[in-house]
């Protein structure tokens, strides 16, 4: 499921690398390569994260078998992928880190394939017609290897664990556990058939169909995620878990599961995690998914992660705050995705605004403290200095996109008042349910939304590298 504007934004972009000098991004294309015709593009067009995502077709379902023994780090998978051509394809890629491929076909047809980096390229034997429908079968096996990121995102992907696996992939990490279209851009279904020594509970997104199935020392669990997803925020995160399964005062069905090492968390996660899934329901609009959630593990990743569904909290026991964070970006990152990564601030800006937002209605500190107790920093702040309108690829997730993006937000409450404000959320939220956002769909819309010019307020907020003058830069 790709956003409507795709092709007209993928265009975009591969003029703007030819366009644009060697040192911006056109070094990673394969250039000493002569082009094949009908060739699917090696990246979905994102100009920070070239190959990252693939041209010319869009995922609507991802069919994943997953069987993996903690003790070896042995994953063995088969991934069949549903798609549709969105041009005419003699070949197109997908993103996989490592693993050694057992087979590829093509709607049954057992295809050719050529590997080089992260790139999967497959060769179908007879090249699909624009529009077509196809099913790709992968099967592969090996150790996966977690993305280890020199400058800040840290260590992500399937990460194995002590008992099994921690599985966080923001922001491109899908690709160490299963064949992927890397990027948001690309919203898909997904099963998940998970089978893991027996003992061990395997989570993945959305709701368990039937019942953990034993058989010869190993269980398998049947994950089913109904609603659009994209592939940073799959999950098959396993090990040994205590769980609490409910609903919400709300109505809606609740699964905390907690590393037994943070057993007393689990009433504790659970209660909030309903509180806050039913508090942002009516401050945001309906809840977008078929349940909610939460994981917490053992693995020290000292960070926490929106995975749909099932927020995962790495080895730490979260707090309130955090909690109202991660489950702030069910609406805003899991529902409404970001098309490119340099808008993150929609996902970042917008979770921590509820971080602010549910301290004001817990009767804290208001959004306005604490707007004011950022606003306090001197403009020498490093904060200032990066306009968090545009996450730079080598600092995705600077402070600036998160704590300077929720003050833009904050910035625009105060310009336009409450009812307009807290409207405008909901009709962010009901106008691009499951799909794609940009920061200028945002800025036309609060515009809209409130018949005042808002262009140099967001630009002073988003786009300038130094500290907005006043509170109101209009
Ligand atoms: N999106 C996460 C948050 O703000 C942070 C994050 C970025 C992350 N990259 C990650 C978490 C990789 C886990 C893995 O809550
Ligand atoms: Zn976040």
């Amino acid at each position: 499921m790709g956003p409507k504007r795709r092709a007209a934004a993928m265009t975009g972009a591969l003029l703007t690398v030819f366009a644009c000098s060697p040192s911006n991004g056109a070094t990673a294309l394969p250039s000493d390569q002569p082009p094949i015709a009908d060739a699917g593009a090696s990246g979905i067009g994102d100009r920070d994260f070239p190959l990252d995502g693939n041209g010319g077709y869009d995922v609507s379902h991802y069919g994943l078998r997953l069987g993996y023994t903690p003790r070896t780090k042995q994953l063995n998978g088969a991934a069949t992928i549903q798609a549709k051509a969105t041009q005419r394809l003699s070949r197109f890629n997908l993103d996989l880190s490592g693993f050694e491929i057992g087979g590829v076909s093509v709607d049954g047809q057992e295809a050719t394939f050529s590997r080089s980096g992260d790139e999967l390229t497959v060769i179908p034997a007879k090249p699909l017609g624009k529009g077509a429908r196809f099913v790709v079968k992968i099967t592969y096996s090996g150790k996966p290897q977690p993305v280890k990121d020199a400058s800040n995102l840290g260590t992500y992907g399937w990460i194995p664990t002590s008992d099994g696996a921690f599985v966080a992939c923001e922001p491109n990490g899908a690709k160490t556990w299963f064949p992927a279209n890397d990027h948001p851009a690309d919203k898909a279904r997904f099963d998940f058939e998970i089978t893991v020594p027996r003992g061990l509970t395997a989570l993945a997104n959305g709701e368990m169909v039937g019942k953990p199935e034993t058989s010869a020392g190993r269980t398998t669990f049947t994950w089913r995620e109904r609603h659009p997803m994209v592939t940073y925020l799959a999950t098959a995160t396993l090990g040994r878990f205590e769980m609490r399964q409910g609903r919400t005062p709300g109505g809606i069905a609740n699964l905390v599961a907690v590393d037994p090492s943070f057993g007393t968390a689990l009433d504790g996660v659970y209660t909030t995690t309903a509180a806050v899934t039913d508090y942002w329901s009516e401050v945001f609009g309906p809840y977008p998914f078929s349940s909610t959630g939460g994981v917490v593990d053992n693995f020290s990743a000292g960070y926490a992660l929106e995975n749909q569904t099932k927020p995962m909290y790495g080895g730490f026991d979260p707090d309130e705050s955090i909690i109202a964070h991660e489950l702030a970006h069910q609406w805003f990152g899991d529902s409404l995705s970001i098309e490119r990564w340099r808008d993150l601030w929609l996902n970042e800006g917008f979770a921590t605004y509820a971080e602010w937002l549910w301290s004001e209605h817990k009767g804290k500190a208001t959004a306005q403290q604490t707007f004011d107790s950022y606003y306090e920093r001197p403009a020498t702040d490093p904060i200032w200095a990066y306009p968090p309108g545009v996450a730079q690829p080598k600092d995705l997730f600077n402070e600036s996109v998160y704590t300077r993006g929720a003050m833009a937000l904050h910035a625009v409450r105060k310009a336009i008042g409450d009812p307009a404000f807290f409207k405008l959320l909901k009709d962010w939220n009901a106008e691009h349910r499951y799909g794609h956002v940009t920061t200028e769909q945002f800025v036309a819309m609060a515009e809209k939304a409130s018949g005042e010019r808002l262009g140099r307020l967001f630009d002073a907020w988003l786009f300038q590298p130094r500290k907005p003058v006043t509170v109101e830069t209009q």
